[in-house]
């Protein structure tokens, strides 16, 4: 099995890459240098240099901060570059090998901002929700082919992003809502990551939500 794994060097994507390697999983986990997202029209190149690829793995992803009557086009367009037409390019050049092959697992990193939002996150709400519309879109046009996409969209995972975008008192006091009463771990969503991809025969199309219960409280 040979996954592609982007954004392995954060937080999550890291942690996804040590823990498909100890199941045995050959990794490609191309650095920013090697495959910049930011630029959906120039990563074709590096998609040739792919073979024999069964599992993809869009995690990269980025969260600028910006409000909506400030916000440029270019910020719009550079969020959506990395969080989604960049995913969507990838999956387009690996389909109809994965067809052709009659296997594929395609996981998408989206978030619970993908269904809420929060003030400032307006360009990674909107690109998270159309990541996981692409997941549903993909299930459309892969049947019969044993190509099962599904998304994990997490909440608040203990990384350099979440300590980035929150003061330590707003994570204190996000903690405190979340019914769990903690942050959520990369294992975690490294754990499912496994589970929804090479472990998986049947869940197809879904958006699993590991937030420790936070999206079910108002
Ligand atoms: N942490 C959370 O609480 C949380 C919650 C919900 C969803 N998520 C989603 O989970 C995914 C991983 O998040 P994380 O917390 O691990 O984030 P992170 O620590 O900030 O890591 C983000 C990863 O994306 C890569 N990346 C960013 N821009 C890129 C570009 N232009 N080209 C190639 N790679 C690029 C980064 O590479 P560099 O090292 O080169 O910057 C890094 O490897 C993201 O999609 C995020 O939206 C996270």
């Amino acid at each position: 099995m040979k996954a592609l794994i982007t954004g392995g060097s954060g937080g999550i994507g890291s942690t996804i890459c040590d823990y498909f390697k100890q199941q045995n999983i050959i990794v490609v986990n191309p650095s920013r240098n090697e495959l910049d997202l930011s630029n959906p029209n120039n990563i074709k190149d590096y998609l040739n240099s792919i073979e024999d690829l069964n599992i993809i793995i869009n995690n990269a992803g980025i969260n600028d901060l910006t409000y909506i009557d400030t916000t440029s086009l270019n910020e719009i367009i550079n969020t959506f570059n990395v969080n989604f037409f960049s995913p969507y390019v990838i999956v387009s050049h690996f389909l109809d090998k994965f067809k052709k092959q009659n296997y594929g697992r395609i996981l998408n990193v989206s978030s619970i901002l993908g269904s809420y939002s929060k003030d400032a996150r307006s360009t990674y709400s909107s690109s998270k929700a159309a990541l996981h519309s692409f997941t549903k879109s993909i299930v459309t046009e892969t049947k019969g082919f044993n190509i099962l996409t599904n998304t994990i969209s997490p909440g608040y995972i203990d990384t350099k992003l979440t300590s980035k975008n929150n003061t330590p008192e707003q994570l204190v006091k996000l903690i405190s809502k979340v019914p769990v009463r903690k942050l959520g771990q990369s294992m975690e969503i490294a754990k499912w990551a496994h589970r929804l991809t090479v472990g998986n025969e049947y869940i197809n199309g879904q958006e699993i939500i590991i937030d420790g219960g936070l999206t079910c409280t108002i």
